[in-house]
């Protein structure tokens, strides 16, 4: 069984797939945790992102992003090193748009995305999984929010719990930015599947939203742990 969670900049796909995911029984996979490992890569290479257009598939490949298996999702790995900790940096965060922009960089990406999803049931979050990773998922949800509810989360996760109007005005930009450059470029731009189940987080605490995925998954035929098809193996890179 494939969920897949799209949704703009913020908007809890993440943490709301995870935890889903894990009362499912299902294994989680951040699509987004690839792309910014990859622009981690090109960035620590020294590569422009004006170059990222360029990179060749095997390029790609000598990167060695990969993702290794940790509880119900895993850990970026680039070359061997742990990148986790890097990986939503500002100055991967600020680049990683432009690695998303590139036809080669999405297919090379989307058969790792489709070789998880083969041996596991999965919960896949991003921009694009709903409507070209996976047009036939079993369950699309959609999420959006209000963006200064967007920008108050993001400061929160990183520890800024009453951020000034300033502060979140200044990531409330941030994050419209990253919209505007998603849901404008030519491959597979960020836009809602005319069958996703559409939530607004706005005023859902993370109990809520995260229920209303499951029980939307258990309507569709979810169940815990029953449905998996073999094993939580994440896709490899
Ligand atoms: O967590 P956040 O909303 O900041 O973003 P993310 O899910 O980590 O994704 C980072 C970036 O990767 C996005 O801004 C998109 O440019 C790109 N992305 C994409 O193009 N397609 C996906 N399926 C997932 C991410």
């Amino acid at each position: 069984m494939i969920i897949a969670i799209d949704g703009p900049a913020g908007s809890g796909k993440s943490t709301t797939a995870r935890e889903a995911a894990r009362r499912l029984g299902f294994h989680h996979v951040d699509s987004g945790a690839f792309y910014r490992a990859l622009t981690w890569a090109a960035l620590e290479a020294g590569i422009a992102p004006e170059r990222f257009a360029m990179l060749s598939e095997a390029e790609l490949d000598d990167f060695g992003v990969r993702a290794e298996p940790e509880g119900n999702g895993f850990r970026m790995f680039a070359g061997g090193r742990d990148v986790e900790p890097h990986i939503r940096e500002a100055a991967v965060t600020a680049s990683v748009s432009a690695m998303a922009r590139v036809a080669r960089v999405r297919t090379w990406l989307n058969r790792r995305l489709r070789d998880a999803a083969s041996r596991a049931d999965v919960v896949v979050d991003g921009r694009d999984i709903g409507t070209v990773v996976f047009p036939d998922a079993d369950l699309k949800i959609f999420l959006v929010a209000h963006p200064e509810t967007r920008a108050r989360r993001r400061l929160a996760e990183w520890g800024i719990i009453a951020p000034s109007s300033d502060a979140v005005a200044a990531e409330v930009e941030r994050l419209l930015e990253r919209d505007r450059a998603d849901s404008e470029r030519e491959v597979a731009p960020l836009v809602r599947a005319a069958d996703a189940e559409e939530i607004d987080t706005s005023l859902l605490d993370f109990e809520e939203q995260v229920e209303r995925v499951v029980s939307l998954a258990r309507a569709r035929g979810a169940v815990a742990s029953a449905g998996s098809r073999g094993g939580r193996v994440p896709p490899r890179g």
